[in-house]
């Protein structure tokens, strides 16, 4: 854990204002489950997001889509259980927010009351600004998600980079800007070019945390199972992989195998 780190006793979203104010830059990473959490989080992370990727890594979905609320609620009460230090944000899952501000609403209250996670996440503009302001105002902090919206994965047809075009950028542009006026406490750019992504950044006071968005902003997500090698069969260009756990889980599988087969496990000491 840097020096910096050890300031914060239990992330905030004040804390991540500070961040932002003196230039320290945030980590945050994924995390479903009781056991990974508690990995994470003793790590010295600062966000742990209880992200709805886990219908794709948790659940193998092709899409983010299908993941209920109630399961939401169970991974986020797994999570929460195990951190003592970071700021645990929870996705509200698609068909929770974009329709009613609510029933997005209640979403969210059932997320706070029911898995004790500290904020919510939630993808789009413009579009959900009411359901925004509707939680924002029953006190829940909201971290913004614009750029590649997996949520929106059959609007755009494909999982690659947005907001190349003028039009697009500028519409990324006004909901950033939208967003911090709302009061979000925090902004996701996902896969979008590095330069819009730095020029967002430096418009906007809210801290803006980038997956695949450039270092030029003020913190960086990764999927957790993804920066681990997990999932071996997904390699975008941002991933940076930190260690081949597919390898060396399938080599540790293997040696058990052989081990049982052989008749070598267990030996005389893993007996009573
Ligand atoms: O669900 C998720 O993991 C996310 C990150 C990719 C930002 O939204």
């Amino acid at each position: 854990m840097s020096a910096a780190n050890k300031e914060y006793k239990r992330v905030t979203v004040k804390s991540l204002t500070e961040m932002k104010k003196h230039g320290e830059k945030i980590a945050m990473l994924t995390a479903y489950d009781y056991t990974m959490a508690k990995i994470v989080d003793g790590s010295g992370v600062d966000v742990i997001l209880v992200g709805d990727s886990a219908s794709n890594v948790m659940a193998g979905h092709e899409t983010t889509l299908p993941l209920t609320l109630n399961q939401m609620i169970y991974h986020a009460s797994s999570v929460i259980r195990a951190v003592n230090r970071a700021l645990v944000v929870v996705d509200l899952p698609f068909g929770s927010y974009q329709g009613n501000s609510k029933s997005a609403l209640d979403a969210a209250i059932r997320i706070m009351k029911e898995s004790g996670g500290h904020a919510v996440k939630m993808e789009g503009g413009l579009e959900i600004k009411e359901s925004i302001i509707r939680i924002l105002s029953a006190g829940i902090p909201v971290m913004g998600h614009l750029g590649l919206t997996p949520q929106s994965i059959y609007k755009f047809g494909t999982y690659t980079v947005r907001a190349r075009e003028e039009e697009e950028a500028e519409k990324l542009k006004g909901d950033a800007k939208l967003l911090e006026e709302l009061g979000c406490f925090a902004l996701v750019l996902e896969k979008i070019p590095a330069k819009l992504a730095a020029e967002v950044a430096a418009d906007i006071s809210i801290p803006v945390i980038g997956i695949g968005a450039g270092g030029q902003v003020d913190g960086q997500v990764l999927v957790t199972h993804d920066m681990l090698g997990m999932t071996h069969e997904f390699h975008p260009r941002f991933l940076r992989r930190y260690l081949d756990l597919y390898t060396e889980m399938t080599d540790a599988f293997n040696s058990y195998i052989k081990d049982v087969k052989n008749g070598d496990f267990p030996n005389e000491k893993e007996q009573y």
